[in-house]
């Protein structure tokens, strides 16, 4: 087999890129509504040519992914690939629901078993609350049953969090993080792929163009890649960096057009560990600081600032609109981010100025809040 790799701990061979179905092409702008024939002959197209991992879960296209891969997966197509999907930890309220998300489950998909079964978008409360409520035990009768071949977790927290969840279980196959060029520090990181590694637990990679972000960059940031001598597009240098790395099994990219299957299948193909030269990997680095420079407000989450008495998330508040800014001013992208920040939203600043003295960077932070509020605000 051309260019795969091996899931450490389970010795499992996957092309570099697994096909994850969460951005399916849909129709009329309806999550709901996935262009069935269209992403039918996508997923087999990357059947055909390689892959032999595709990625759904509970919510995807609102419930949708689930049946659509399924269906996709008829003709023969199942036993050419492993499959994944996942737990979905935040519904869960009693044991028994485990059991009820998982059959709901097999027969959207239509399959007698799951080969990658992940506890999905595992944050501190979320861990707490299936580890109280006995995933772990739940999840080993279910391999013992057959049922589960491979059992991991998907993760979006700091990194304390996620070698808590790492050290908890010795069991774990495999794991999920979001990484990219651009996501080094960000959640597990670097630090907790070098973590998963180290105890000999595989690592899939979600995002690696950060929901799409990396695939059409600044001009400035375009600039830096053309500068290379080899032409490659955002999308093959962001693709790259991370296949570059030894501790990934595999990325998962969320194609939404044939075209971009064809292209990544192709990339993976021409991908490897530690192929990128010092000179290559020094123009992703320039990329990254070209990006990071394109940041308006100079705030490094030092945390000097809080607690804000009024509950102000100062920090996040600046990383949503640095974000945005930085990603070709994408503000309606980012809003839910803001939203997400309930009562730590910029609009709770009372202006009573606690925070500014304290600033390494002396930055004029009630100014900066009302900026951000009325940014997102206004949308
Ligand atoms: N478990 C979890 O908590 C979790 C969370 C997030 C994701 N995931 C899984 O991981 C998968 C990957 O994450 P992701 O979808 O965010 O991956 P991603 O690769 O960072 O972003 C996918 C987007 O990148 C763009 N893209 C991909 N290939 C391209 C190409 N060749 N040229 C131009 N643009 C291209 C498309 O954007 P446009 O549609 O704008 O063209 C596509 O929708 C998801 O599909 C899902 O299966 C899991």
């Amino acid at each position: 087999m051309e260019n795969y790799r091996t899931f450490k701990k389970i010795g499992i061979k996957v092309f570099p890129l697994g096909f994850g179905a969460m951005r399916l092409p849909i129709i009329g702008g309806n999550e709901a509504n996935i262009d069935e024939k269209e992403a039918i002959k996508m997923i087999r197209y990357g059947i055909d040519h390689g892959i032999n991992y595709v990625d759904t879960a509970y919510p995807y296209h609102k419930g949708n992914s689930e049946i659509l891969v399924g269906k996709a997966l008829k003709n023969g197509y199942r036993n050419k690939t492993y499959l994944a999907t996942k737990l979905p930890t935040w519904l869960l309220e009693t044991k028994k629901d485990m059991d009820k998300y998982f059959t709901e489950q097999l027969k959207k998909l239509d399959v007698e078993h799951i080969d990658f079964y992940l506890i999905h978008s595992l944050r501190k409360h979320t861990w707490e609350r299936a580890y109280k409520l006995g995933v772990l035990e739940w999840a080993e009768k279910m391999k013992e049953k057959g049922y589960i071949r491979f059992l991991g977790f998907s993760f979006h927290d700091e990194f304390p969090v996620f070698k808590e969840i790492i050290d908890a279980y010795d069991e774990w196959d495999f794991c999920q993080i979001q990484y990219n060029y651009m996501d080094i520090n960000f959640q597990a990181g670097r630090k907790g792929l070098k973590y998963a590694a180290s105890k000999g637990i595989s690592v899939i990679v979600m995002e690696p163009l950060r929901g799409g972000k990396l695939a059409n960059p600044p001009l400035s940031v375009k600039e830096v890649f053309d500068s290379y001598h080899v032409k490659r597009t955002p999308v093959e240098w962001a693709l790259l960096w991370v296949w570059n790395h030894p501790e990934v099994a595999l990325l998962l990219s969320g194609m939404s057009t044939m075209e971009q299957v064809k292209q990544n299948v192709e990339t993976a193909k021409h991908s490897g560990i530690g192929i990128l030269s010092e000179e290559e990997l020094n123009i992703i680095k320039k990329a990254r600081e070209e990006y990071l420079r394109l940041t308006p407000i100079d705030c490094t989450s030092c945390n000097y600032c809080m607690p804000c008495p009024f509950g102000v998330n100062i920090p996040g508040n600046f990383a949503i609109y640095n974000n945005a800014v930085r990603y070709n001013n994408s503000f309606k992208d980012f809003k839910w981010e803001y939203d997400a920040l309930g009562d730590g939203r910029a609009s709770s600043c009372t202006k009573c100025g606690e925070c500014e003295p304290k600033c390494p960077q002396n930055l004029h932070i009630r100014d900066l809040l009302e900026m951000v509020k009325d940014t997102f605000e206004s949308l």
